[in-house]
């Protein structure tokens, strides 16, 4: 049996989600989410949206209008663990946190920030004018919404991947100082996942001023399709599907035998008129469902309210104990309690490595978690000597020795969980 790899992404709720959003990020979701090898973590990042917005009303209705959209693409709040941010109050206190082992030179190097910076300076500012101290730690934020629940792999876009690896570092760090508490996660830059332009040709996004709502009504869709840019030729002309937003949008919404038929049409000097006719009802064809079940969740916001705070109920069954093993971790305890626990005690009782010989005469080692379940086995080896040289290398270098070892191993899935913390616990230097 494997474990199921953790999936974990959020939007800020600071907009109305347009098709971009929905090609980008809502509908590859949905889609990760009905794999039966992932568990999905999908939040409403409103603590996020603070460091942008400071209408409250239009908060919470992108609140709404997001958690909606996820339910009309199709998902299951019942298959993964759906919440918003701010139902979680652990985010906030693993967010402090991990700002107590963050540098503060990383976050000066963070994009975002970086930005407002140059942007400030370039126009003779201070350098920091207008950049409020939520700005700059929005990447420990993430953090927290990462690691919080050990999330293995973080599906985002180009523009997220650094806050993954500042995630990453937050993890070394603190695991470093406290015991192996959590898993360093991985950004995925989804290849297959397109990005899709706006009605000007550039990326689609708010800040473009050139998006389409994902749930326009209809007529409005139709509208707005008609407005993306093209060029000039005319009817009968043969037209390039090179560098034309069309026909990437096209792309996005259709399948590989839709768009090759597209792309004759276009080589066969289809009309502008006609194409943007083609792909309003390719698009309308997949959104019409949604759209009508996105009006319902709109119309009954009780509805949605109930998932969420059932969502939030779920995601803290695992973060309330974990936050609490942190809190013993870095020395928040109770009075009461025996004040000699050691990182070390902790660590034996949670997986060990055995060493023993068998009937057939070799020897073998296999690694076992506290309930004594094998998370990694050895095959037969010659000597107790390779034994403890395979031994001593797990407890050196955790699961960096994995890859050397493993001709001597049975199979094992190298992206297992438990077998990743157990690794993690016996490589970790004593507190
Ligand atoms: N910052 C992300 C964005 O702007 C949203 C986000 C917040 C997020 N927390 C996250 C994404 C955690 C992935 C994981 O797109």
């Amino acid at each position: 049996m494997t474990a199921p790899i953790r999936f974990l992404t959020g939007i800020t709720t600071s907009g109305t989600p347009h098709l971009g959003n929905y090609v980008g990020s809502i509908r590859p979701s949905v889609q990760a989410s009905l794999r039966a090898d992932v568990q999905s973590y999908y939040f409403l990042a409103d603590y996020h949206a603070l460091i942008k917005i400071d209408e409250p009303a239009r908060i919470q209705r992108s609140t709404l209008e997001i958690a909606a959209s996820w339910l009309a693409a199709g998902l299951d709040p019942a298959r993964v663990v759906f919440y918003r941010q701010s139902d979680i109050p652990e985010i906030p206190e693993l967010t402090w946190f991990l700002t107590c082992v963050t540098g503060k030179g990383i976050l000066n190097r963070a994009h975002a920030y970086k930005a407002s910076v140059d942007k400030n300076n370039a126009a003779g500012l201070d350098a920091d004018a207008d950049v409020s101290a939520g700005l700059f730690m929005y990447p420990v934020l993430m953090g927290a919404d990462i690691l919080l629940f050990n999330a293995h792999h973080v599906p985002v876009g180009r523009d997220q991947v650094q806050h993954i690896e500042m995630a990453r570092d937050m993890a070394h760090s603190f695991n470093h100082r406290y015991g192996e508490h959590f898993v360093p996660p991985l950004a995925a830059i989804e290849e297959s996942v397109a990005t899709l332009p706006g009605l000007d040709g550039r990326k689609m996004s708010k800040s473009y001023d050139n998006t389409i709502a994902l749930f326009a009504p209809r007529a409005e869709l139709k509208k707005l399709i008609a407005a993306i840019k093209t060029d000039s030729r005319a009817p009968g002309e043969a037209k390039d599907t090179e560098g034309s937003a069309l026909f990437q949008m096209y792309q996005a919404f259709a399948s590989a035998q839709e768009t090759a038929t597209f792309a004759q049409e276009f080589a066969n000097g289809i009309a502008w008129g006609a194409a943007k006719e083609q792909l309003f009802e390719r698009i309308d064809r997949e959104i019409a469902p949604m759209r009508a079940r996105y009006e319902l969740l709109i119309a009954n916001p009780q509805e949605v309210e109930a998932l969420l705070l059932q969502g939030a109920a779920k995601a803290r069954a695992v973060a309330t104990p974990f936050m609490a093993q942190l809190r013993q971790a870095v020395g928040l305890r109770g009075l009461a309690q025996s004040v000699k626990t050691t990182a070390k005690a902790v660590k034996s009782e949670v997986a060990s490595l055995k060493q023993y010989r068998e009937a057939d005469g070799r020897f073998y080692f296999k690694l076992v978690d506290a309930k004594g379940a094998v998370l990694l086995q050895s095959q037969g080896l010659d000597s107790p000597q390779a034994a403890g040289k395979a031994i001593a290398a797990l407890k050196a270098q955790g699961a960096d020795a994995l890859a050397a070892l493993q001709p001597l191993l049975e199979p094992f899935d190298a992206h297992s969980a438990p077998l990743l913390q157990a690794l993690h616990m016996l490589s970790a230097p004593a507190a």
